[in-house]
């Protein structure tokens, strides 16, 4: 490992003796709350998932490579770091959560709202609208997003423009989404930070959860087989679809769905996510990657360089119109 690489690609903090404040209820895989002894902070555990062909996955990895992506590209995101728990690889998500307040899902949100056709997805229960059956997640659409996210305030660290609404913010999440390839936008992954004492603003919580990014699922082969095609990569960065949103299939690509949250951003918002895209520098981010990153392959590594790349130039052409 090249000794100039930052601490966030070469550093595995040991977790295996943090104590568990509880365990995380909502979301797929078994994660936890970790409390860090020397601040007190608490950070979200996830071990990396090992699927019954024995091939580890490389959520971690993917966490902390998009964390890096979203700073370059200025959308507010919990930190997060590599580490290992008792001889497992992981990743660690700081709570987005400040003192005083409650972080409520998407779901819980666009529900208590009653906005059009919104039928909340369960864990066991799939989404269905009997009227309209061939639609998919139905109601989780940018319109309903909107409603609620434009009273809402932007996340604490965001740096973008005075006045900006959380759904300016959610717009940046889905750019962010389609530079990395992340697919899993559903409704528990974005939420709204509830301060409890009622004289204080609702604001969007940064963004979390990206270990679904940056084909962190391929196999080796799979990823030297789309490198070797250039076509093959384009297509493969085609097939990234907004399904967890309200689609007829096909669903639209996270580049067109991406390009649709930013027209119905407010003019301020539109014109900053237009400069962020235009002067968006990974070169740094392709630095380290080439140097490695620590549990992810040389292949992996210039895979994602790769769809960084080529989703950079996607989302220029569709929001920018090519500058
Ligand atoms: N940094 C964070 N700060 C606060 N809450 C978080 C953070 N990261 C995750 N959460 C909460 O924990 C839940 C589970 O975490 P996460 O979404 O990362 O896990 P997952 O099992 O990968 O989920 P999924 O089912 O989307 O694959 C989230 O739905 C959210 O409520
Ligand atoms: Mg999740």
């Amino acid at each position: 490992m090249d000794p100039r690489t930052p601490r966030w690609a070469t550093e595995r903090i040991d977790v295996s003796r943090w104590p568990v404040r509880h365990v995380e209820t909502t979301g797929t895989n078994q994660v936890v709350w970790l409390k860090a002894p020397d601040t007190g902070q608490l950070w979200l555990h996830k071990s990396v998932h090992v699927p019954s062909n024995g091939v580890a996955q490389g959520e971690d990895w993917a966490e902390v490579v998009t964390t890096q992506a979203s700073m370059a590209l200025r959308v507010p995101c919990a930190e997060t770091r590599l580490c290992i728990r008792n001889g497992v690889p992981g990743s660690l998500s700081r709570s987005v959560v400040p003192a005083g307040c409650d972080l409520n899902e998407g779901g819980v949100v666009l529900e208590a709202a009653c906005v059009p056709g919104y039928i909340r997805q369960t864990d066991n229960n799939k989404a269905r609208d009997p009227r309209r059956p061939h639609v998919r997640r139905p109601g989780h659409n940018l319109s309903n997003i909107n409603q609620v996210l434009r009273d809402v305030h932007p996340p604490p660290s965001f740096d973008g423009p005075v006045g900006c609404t959380g759904f300016d913010v959610f717009a940046g999440f889905l750019i962010l989404d389609a530079l990395v390839a992340n697919r899993d936008r559903h409704e528990q992954n974005w939420a709204v930070l509830r301060p409890r004492l009622t004289d204080q603003p609702e604001r969007l919580a940064p963004s979390y959860d990206h270990g679904g990014s940056l084909g962190y699922n391929l196999r080796e082969e799979g990823r030297e087989t789309l490198l070797r095609e250039p076509a093959g990569l384009e297509a493969w960065a085609a097939k990234g679809t907004a399904h967890r949103f309200e689609h007829a299939p096909p669903a639209p690509t996270l580049v067109d769905h991406a390009a649709a949250a930013v027209r119905l951003c407010t003019p301020e918002a539109a014109q900053w996510w237009h400069a962020q895209l235009a002067s968006l520098d990974l070169s740094e981010l392709h630095g380290v990657l080439a140097t490695g990153v620590s549990g992810m392959s040389e292949t992996a590594a210039t895979f994602a360089s790769r769809v960084l790349d080529v989703n950079l130039r996607r989302l220029r052409d569709a929001i920018n119109g090519g500058a």
